[in-house]
């Protein structure tokens, strides 16, 4: 069975509630409309009943009425996320009032669900940009507990089986955090590790943090940020296998990584990619997607307490659908 193929079968044995606040958006209601018609989750959409089903009829999908749809201009609940928002926020500057205008916008909507407990992840992002999909969630849902810092995972299904597992890798930060410190560049290696075993099956992930030297081949503060956040990663989870700092050839072949890193149990042998910022690994996950022909699934948010998800704007119908299996992790 291929890796999504397990994914899909993980998602239809353990149906999460997943709200799509964008319902009127076409390839994100046509994957509600699959997700739907093959029980992989339970889908709450977000609008005027009658206006979404007509949108889904005029698309000739059939299974939407099995769907949860919210307005929230109706919904009873919509006082109470109202109110919700404001005690959240208040010490960031929200009003009642405010939040009574916030909560009409389904990504923060979505993300009232969640917090309340009706619901269990959300994806958006076809028709939003990240930082109105992050935003939202960064405000209410918040960091998973012992992190601060999010970020975004990406699995890479490549042609080249030789590398990582069976030509799997699972990379991060490709999606949140412009410039981390040592510290979050450490949250990051823990969390990315985590998606490694929850998201893409891994029993053994094995972590490389990534830099332009291999064990002092360069010496520059970027350099030094990622030594630094190797030694802070082993202190945030002592199992955690990782090596750093390796070049990208030393740590996925062989060869090289004995030469560059003799005695690493990582160098060569690495099937989680850390990238020192989000510029190289934003850069690196759309090169290695384009040049490499691979599927790049994701991004992933980890870190936050509850899964929340953004797609790309260029998505397909199989991305979404495929994003909402993953949110069953
Ligand atoms: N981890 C945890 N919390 C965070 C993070 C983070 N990485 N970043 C911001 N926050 C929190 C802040 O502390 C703040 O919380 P508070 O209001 O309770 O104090 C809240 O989120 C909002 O923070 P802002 O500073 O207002 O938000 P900001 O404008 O920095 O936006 C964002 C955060 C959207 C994540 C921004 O850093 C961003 O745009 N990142 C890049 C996203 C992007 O464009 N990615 C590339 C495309 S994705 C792709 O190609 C796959």
């Amino acid at each position: 069975m291929s890796l999504i193929d397990q994914i899909i079968a993980r998602a239809k044995s353990n149906r999460q509630r997943i709200v799509l606040p964008e319902s009127f958006e076409e390839r994100t209601i046509t994957a509600a409309d699959r997700a739907l018609a093959d029980g992989l989750a339970d889908i709450i959409l977000i609008g005027n009943r009658e206006k979404v089903l007509a949108y889904a009829a005029s698309l000739g999908l059939k299974h939407i009425d099995k769907a949860t749809i919210i307005d929230p201009v109706t919904s009873e609940k919509t006082a109470a996320y109202a109110q919700l928002l404001f005690e959240l926020r208040q010490k960031k500057g929200m009003t009642l009032e405010l939040a009574q205008k916030t909560v009409l916008d389904p990504l923060y909507f979505g993300c009232l669900i969640i917090k309340s407990g009706d619901a269990d992840g959300q994806i958006s992002g076809a028709l939003s940009t990240t930082g109105e999909t992050l935003r939202p969630a960064l405000q209410i849902i918040k960091c998973a507990p012992g992190i601060t810092c999010v970020s975004g995972a990406m699995l890479m299904i490549t042609k080249t089986p030789q590398y990582g597992e069976n030509g799997v890798l699972v990379i991060g930060d490709v999606a949140v955090t412009p410039a981390p410190d040592a510290q979050q560049l450490a949250q990051i290696a823990v969390c990315t590790a985590q998606t490694a075993r929850s998201v893409a099956c891994f029993d053994d992930p094995r972590v490389a943090m990534l830099s332009f030297s291999t064990k002092g081949s360069a010496k520059h503060e970027v350099v030094d940020k990622v030594v630094e956040a190797t030694a802070l990663a082993k202190e945030l989870d002592p199992a955690l296998k990782i090596d750093g700092e390796l070049q990208a050839d030393a740590a996925l072949v062989p060869s090289v990584g004995k030469k560059k890193a003799p005695g690493s149990e990582i160098a060569g042998n690495a099937n989680v990619l850390v990238f020192p910022n989000l510029e190289v690994g934003n850069i690196a996950y759309k090169l290695i997607q384009r040049l490499g022909e691979a599927d790049a699934i994701g991004p992933i948010l980890q870190g936050i307490a509850r899964p929340v998800n953004d797609l790309s704007r260029g998505c397909s119908v199989d991305d979404v659908y495929k994003m909402i299996a993953m949110d069953a992790k």
